[in-house]
């Protein structure tokens, strides 16, 4: 049987480096591991008003985060911080009360970012709004990603070396730790 990864980027600029990151990411997955992309985009604003009757988009998402066993997010950073896109799909993912999807789903974070430390205070607020949400996060290695042009060629394989080792060294220590949860 597969487990079953949702990839969640949080960007939705059509070239996004974060979105070439994780085509690239989702390709190194050993097995049983699947990715699955779980879309944002689609999501309206969140509006409380809402919760009691959650918009179509609102409810797939839902359906969507629950039917994987593990996350992964890519985050491109905003001013200092994660998207707004992002945080709006976290809110969704929350929501109604009591119902939240998120609890219990091993996640790990990833960012890219022109910027050589670009994306390391994206990642650290996302951590902390996932803990809210009880979505254990991968303590350790942190990846900040510089991005330049090329560094996902077509095929969605990383073409610096060094890039690729420390994300392919990300990966074992993702999966591992998804083993050691799992044995538990
Ligand atoms: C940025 N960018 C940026 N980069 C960074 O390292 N730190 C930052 O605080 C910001 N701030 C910021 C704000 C806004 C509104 C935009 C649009 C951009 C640059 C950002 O890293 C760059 O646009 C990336 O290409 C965004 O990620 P995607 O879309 O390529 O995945």
């Amino acid at each position: 049987s597969t487990t079953r990864i949702g990839i969640i980027v949080g960007s939705l600029r059509k070239d996004s480096f974060n979105r070439q990151l994780a085509k690239a990411v989702a390709a190194l997955l050993p097995q049983p591991l699947q990715a699955v992309d779980i879309p944002i985009g689609e999501l309206p604003l969140y509006n409380q008003d809402l919760d009691s009757a959650l918009p179509e988009a609102a409810v797939k998402f839902k359906q969507q985060v629950e039917s994987v066993q593990g996350l992964l997010f890519f985050t491109p950073e905003y001013n200092r911080s994660y998207s707004g896109v992002l945080k709006n799909a976290l809110d969704w993912g929350s929501r109604p009360w009591g119902k939240s999807s998120w609890p219990g789903k091993p996640a790990g974070i990833m960012g890219a970012s022109p910027s050589q430390v670009g994306t390391a205070l994206a990642q650290e607020h996302l951590r902390m709004v996932l803990s809210a949400l009880d979505v254990p996060v991968l303590p350790q290695p942190s990846i900040f990603v510089q991005y330049g042009e090329g560094l996902v060629d077509a095929d969605g394989r990383i073409t610096n070396e060094t890039t690729a080792k420390f994300v392919q060294g990300f990966v074992a220590r993702y999966v591992a730790w998804l083993d050691k949860l799992a044995a538990k």
